[in-house]
């Protein structure tokens, strides 16, 4: 199985699922690594290890919509099977959703559908809870919305910073992901489209997020 990941940042789940493929743990084969992010340390790692990397940068000011049809092409022209949001921080449009309806899945460091957005672990700590985790979902139009597919559990410990929290969570994010991606490889997790919705229902839901 053919997988594309998006990634914005330093890439350790981009790392988990290459050390499951190495492992054999993992039937996938990584065909590239897109960015939204020139300098993401997942790029310099994906370039180390010979896969093909692209960046479809997004600056203040830009055309959204045309972002959104660049990154759908630059993710088409690899012809992934499954698409893999390993840390990507922006929120997908319609162009990537309709092109690969129930193929994207995503990985968030907090037990959905409580903590959906970009500070998952602060925002478990800020709501009080004793137990929070990580959820591998499929993506659809929504921020964090989509069917769950797998999730782990870690406590929250009374001294815990939103870092030390999310390191725990990332160790069980760095089991669950590669895991996935291989169920789904084996067909033991079938994706289906029609339980995915690509449409905005509520546009100002996928709004209510911003990008960082
Ligand atoms: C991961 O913890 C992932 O769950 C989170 O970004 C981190 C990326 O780490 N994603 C989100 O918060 C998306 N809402 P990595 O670059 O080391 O894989």
């Amino acid at each position: 199985m053919d997988v594309v990941v998006l990634v914005s940042g330093r890439g350790s789940n981009l790392r988990a699922i290459c050390s499951a493929i190495d492992a054999g743990s993992c039937s996938a084969n990584v065909v590239g690594v897109i960015s939204d992010r020139g300098k993401a340390a997942a790029l310099e790692f994906a370039e180390a290890r010979g896969i093909p990397t692209r960046t479809v940068s997004l600056h203040k000011g830009d055309d959204r919509d045309a972002w959104n049809r660049s990154l759908a092409d630059e993710v088409a022209s690899l012809k992934p099977d499954l698409v893999v949001l390993a840390g990507f921080m922006r929120v997908l449009g319609a162009p990537l959703l309709d092109r690969f309806p129930g193929q994207i899945i995503n990985v968030h460091p907090a037990l959905l559908p409580s903590f959906p957005g970009h500070n998952g672990p602060q925002d478990a700590l800020d709501g009080g809870v004793r137990i929070s985790g990580c959820t591998v979902h499929i993506v659809d139009a929504g921020v964090d919305t989509g069917p769950i597919l797998a999730q782990a559990a870690v406590p929250v410990l009374a001294n815990d910073t939103a870092e030390t929290l999310h390191a725990r969570i990332q160790i069980q994010e760095h089991q669950i992901l590669p895991r996935v991606i291989h169920q789904i490889a084996i067909g033991a997790i079938t994706l289906d489209p029609l339980t995915v919705s690509t449409s905005v229902a509520d546009p100002a839901r996928s709004l209510s997020v911003p990008d960082v």
